[in-house]
């Protein structure tokens, strides 16, 4: 097995410790300065301080890769995306900027379905050189690991085929991608007389079929006005659970329908969006093990003033995780930094507690954590590092890309070919 020492980390935030990370928790980052790696194959074999590491007799027969006084962090752990989609939305972006709301576009033949409609025309290829492209940008950004949903075929053919495609990317691009099935993303049109029987048809059929071909591994419910009501989503979910597949929750973006707490009643790995919640939710939500996993590239990009209460729900001491929502409708960015950027100036969290969103907590919500999420001995090399001084400066240049190396299972993905 190849062995490689890793010196030059000039910040070095290992995010060793507790899993997952709460409270006061999520501000230590496990920052060593001067710090090295030796990494054995694909998995960290020592980690500590450069005099420490050079010394272990392995380090001095290993290929060295110097970062040149770097801040390297664990791969970012994305958490929620929406990758497979067929062309941007770029046509409603202009008419939301011109006054029109996400709602009146979707209700006009736009949003969700319309998406819907164009991937049920695509190609598996095209839809996977699509993908691929994106994930370029995903590494390019310092992901080393993302989630993602199925949710715009809503036939059994159109999300069958998105979610092999998934499954074809995770086997024939580096980063690891995990699988959620998304059939309730809306009620697709041909049911939209009759929600119950689409309902139906999920939970006796696609949802049992889906997990004996271990087709995801999670399943996820857009619970909302304007998709489905929590005792459809209930019903859903709970078919998922007793397949096997773990629930997540698409919650209280636009309204508060009581999906946060239907998480908390399924013991989701994770509820996303948040931002209608109230004070008595924000309590029920940090006594729970679900992730609150925020979005603020949504709120960002469709301009909502409502945000998430991300210091309500850190300071009751929630597991907070950030993810990109990588969509075209909503939030059509692959960048964590700015996701970190937006989270710092507009959710208020520090620059350390938006790190351990980005990575260990997100790791935690996929079931991953005994392998990304943080760099310890015996975890994945998946890393990301970062041309800056201080790691608060990930956040606080925005929109810039700062990510100089990305590694995934000892492997240098970005720059790509080096
Ligand atoms: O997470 N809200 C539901 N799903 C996406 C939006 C998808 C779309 O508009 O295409 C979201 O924001
Ligand atoms: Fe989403």
């Amino acid at each position: 097995m190849s062995s490689l020492l890793i010196t030059g980390c000039s910040q070095l935030l290992t995010l060793r410790g507790p899993v997952p990370r709460r409270g006061r928790a999520m501000r230590d980052l496990g920052l060593i300065r001067d710090g090295a790696m030796l990494v054995d194959g694909d998995r960290i074999a020592a980690i500590g301080p450069r005099r420490k590491i050079e010394k272990l007799p392995p380090a001095r027969k290993a290929e060295k890769l110097d970062l040149g006084g770097r801040v390297v962090l664990p791969g970012f752990v994305d958490s929620h995306t929406h990758l497979i989609f067929p062309a941007s939305r770029a046509n409603e972006y202009e008419q939301r900027i011109a006054g029109k709301s996400y709602q009146q576009i979707a209700r006009n033949g736009g949003g969700i379905r319309a998406t819907v409609s164009k991937l049920r025309k695509s190609s598996p290829e095209a839809l996977k050189a699509r993908a691929s492209a994106c994930l370029l940008q995903f590494a390019a950004n310092g992901t080393t690991t993302l989630e993602a949903k199925s949710g715009y075929g809503l036939d059994w053919m159109s999300e069958v085929k998105t979610l092999n495609v998934l499954h074809q990317l995770h086997q024939d691009q580096p980063l690891d991608i995990i699988r959620t099935f998304l059939g309730a993303h809306v009620v697709p049109r041909e049911f939209q007389r009759r929600p119950g029987a689409y309902v139906d048809l999920l939970v006796h059929k696609w949802i049992p079929s889906i997990a004996t071909a271990g087709l995801a591994d999670f399943c996820d419910v857009y619970c909302d006005r304007g998709a489905f009501t929590v005792p459809q989503a209930r019903r859903i979910l709970s078919a998922a659970r007793a397949c096997g597949l773990v629930p997540r929750i698409h919650a209280a973006q636009f309204d508060r329908t009581g999906a946060a707490r239907l998480a908390i009643e399924l013991q989701a790995a994770s509820a996303d969006h948040l931002e209608q919640i109230n004070a008595a939710d924000v309590r029920a939500l940090a006594s729970s093990n679900v992730v609150c996993t925020l979005l603020p590239g949504c709120c960002f990009h469709l301009g909502m003033e409502q945000r998430a209460p991300a210091r309500e729900l850190l300071d009751a001491g929630a597991i907070v995780g950030l993810a990109t929502d990588f969509n075209p409708g909503t939030s059509p960015t692959n960048s964590m930094p700015m996701i970190l950027s937006l989270a710092c100036s507009q959710l208020r969290m520090s620059p350390a507690e938006a790190i351990s969103a980005a990575t260990i907590n997100p790791a935690y919500s996929l079931r991953l954590h005994d392998r990304v999420g943080s760099l310890e001995v015996g975890k994945y090399a998946d890393l990301a590092a970062f041309d800056v001084a201080d790691y608060r400066e990930i956040p606080y240049y925005f929109g810039v890309s700062l990510c100089s190396m990305t590694m995934k299972r000892g492997v240098v993905v970005h720059p790509h070919n080096s």
